[in-house]
């Protein structure tokens, strides 16, 4: 699924080079739920980038799903970026004043999908991370948990074959913050595959493998073994 081989990425600004990721490799397969972890500045975000074409790399190979990044024109960059991957970040990034399910139909505007089928889709969704009946709320309706919620439907929609997310309980309490992470185990045990950055041991401990990275290096690679703690119901709100 991804195969990142030699990353180095170099930041230069009028004063200094930074060093942010210094040959990192690893590889992550299909059904797998990876959580990064590291002290603040060690890479993370920069490898978070990289990971979902946001951004590439200054050496090094970036391979997903078959496909080379490093090699793609922008244009291209954009159309992997809304086919293949999806993106919880820690600020939500939700259109304000706008409801939760035109949010989650936004991507498949982009991508050209009929208008009944898109829908049909994005109530499925948000129906599964439990917001069914919060369909015509806009985002600052929302509480921080169910806006995350929101964006984890919408990262979906698309069927990405890979979900990306920084740190996504950074902004949410730590209730709301579980029931998100029952909804990545629910979506892992469902096949779907999961990069997620966070520096919060509590978060980490519902990954299945723990890549540590510190001053742009990678210097652990373990399963989790403590992975199966209690999984919580999710519940419709209301
Ligand atoms: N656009 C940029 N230009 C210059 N330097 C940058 C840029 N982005 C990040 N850096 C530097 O690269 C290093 C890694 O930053 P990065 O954001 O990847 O860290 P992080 O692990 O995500 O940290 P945090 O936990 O605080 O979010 C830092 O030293 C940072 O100052
Ligand atoms: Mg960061």
């Amino acid at each position: 699924m991804i195969n990142a081989s030699h990353l180095t990425k170099i930041y230069k600004t009028d004063a200094i080079e930074t060093t942010a990721l210094s040959d990192v490799s690893f590889h992550v397969d299909k059904g797998e739920f990876v959580a990064i972890m590291g002290p603040s500045g060690s890479g993370k975000s920069t490898l978070m980038h990289i990971l979902g074409a946001l951004d590439i790399p200054t050496s090094g190979s970036y391979i997903l799903d078959g496909q080379d990044v490093g090699k793609l024109k922008d244009d291209d960059l954009a159309d992997i970026r809304n086919r293949k991957i999806g993106f919880v970040f820690q600020a939500f990034n939700l259109l304000p004043r706008t409801t939760a399910i035109r949010n989650v139909m936004l991507p498949m505007i982009y991508a050209g999908v009929a208008a009944e089928k898109r829908e049909e889709t994005a109530k499925a969704m948000l129906t599964r991370v439990g917001l069914g009946n919060r369909l015509y709320h806009t985002s600052n309706q929302l509480s921080g948990g169910q806006q995350q919620r929101v964006a984890i439907a919408r990262a979906l929609v698309m069927n990405p074959a890979i979900l990306l997310a920084d740190e996504p309980t950074g902004n949410i309490a730590s209730a709301q913050a579980e029931e998100v992470m029952a909804i990545f185990r629910r979506l892992n045990d469902d096949g779907h595959t999961i990069v997620m950055i966070t520096h919060e041991p509590d978060i980490a401990i519902h990954s299945k493998r723990i890549i540590t990275v510190k001053d742009g290096k990678i210097i652990a690679d373990k399963k989790n073994r403590q992975n199966r703690v209690k999984l919580q119901e999710i519940k419709e709100d209301g």
